[in-house]
């Protein structure tokens, strides 16, 4: 069955937007607070999964490198790898001057050509789910699945598809043509700029279509995002079809239990000893 997208998008939206207009976007998201938060989630969990000094990690999609470099200093092997430019540059800077090796480079996760190297593969929010492709996503897995050491562990932060619903029908959204559903919402950021955000989702593909739109120097900027939203029973058939399996569920980085409204799905799974024979 064909399944339409009525929200008209670049497909390889990915390729340009992760630059500096979307850390201003961003900034409405990012706090320090959530990402001492996040950092310390991980580091607790490199405990309970009993990594050593020395494990190999991937941040897959490392962005500017926060949670690569918080994990060097922990005294991992630690690689990023993502496609921004922009954003590499910045995390190669930022390692330097905190005196902390990480190989950075860039690369498109469909291409991950490592075979069982790490020990752990963290994919930090909301870094998956953006082909047009639904056969590229589950490609991306079966890379992770090859790059990982037997009994590696990949851990994935994903929007959670439910507590998304939740927001949209709170702040009263309408079904437009094609029945995407859309809301929008009005912010301030913390320089005092407005920010307007538009958010849509087409019920036939499951992609949520984010539209963020400021002015800057008198110039109007638009940032377009679109995220393939997965519900959890999609994504363990996803991952087991890649040679991985759920471990456990969290709803947020504090460790708690995921349910319907949770901000967060996030996922560790664990490769099997023996997989599956792949196409990847
Ligand atoms: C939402 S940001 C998250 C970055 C980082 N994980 C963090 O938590 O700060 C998503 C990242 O995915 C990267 N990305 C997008 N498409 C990619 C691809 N095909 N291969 C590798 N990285 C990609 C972007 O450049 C961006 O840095």
């Amino acid at each position: 069955m064909f399944l339409s997208n009525g929200v008209k998008q670049k497909k390889e939206w990915w390729k340009t937007a992760f630059n500096k207009d979307y850390l201003t976007a961003d900034s409405y998201f990012v706090s320090k607070a959530r990402t001492k938060r996040e950092i310390s989630f991980l580091l607790k969990l490199t405990g309970k999964i009993g990594l050593t000094k020395s494990a190999e990690i991937l941040d897959l999609a490392c962005g500017y490198g926060t949670h690569a470099i918080a994990l060097a200093k922990h005294e991992f092997n630690v690689t990023g790898i993502d496609t921004s430019e922009y954003f590499l540059k910045i995390a190669r800077e930022t390692s330097k001057k905190q005196k902390q090796k990480v190989q950075f480079s860039k690369k498109d996760m469909r291409t991950l050509s490592f075979k069982k190297r790490f020990n752990l593969i963290i994919n930090m929010y909301t870094s998956f789910g953006y082909f047009a492709e639904e056969s590229d996503n589950l490609l991306v897995l079966r890379k992770i699945s090859r790059a990982l050491k037997p009994k590696g562990f990949l851990l994935i932060d994903l929007n959670n598809l439910s507590q998304v619903f939740f927001q949209f029908y709170q702040n009263g959204a309408s079904t437009g043509k094609n029945n995407i559903v859309s809301m929008f919402q009005n912010e301030t950021l913390k320089n005092g700029k407005r920010l307007v955000i538009k958010k849509e989702i087409d019920p036939l593909t499951m992609h949520w279509t984010i539209t963020y739109s400021w002015k800057e120097r008198r110039k109007q900027k638009n940032l377009q995002l679109r995220i393939r939203l997965f519900s959890l029973p999609e994504f363990r058939r996803m991952l087991e079809e890649s040679g991985l399996k759920i471990k456990r569920v969290w709803g947020y980085y504090d460790g708690s239990p995921y349910r319907f409204d949770s901000r967060r799905l996030i996922i560790l799974a664990r490769k099997a000893w023996v997989i599956k024979k792949t196409n990847a």
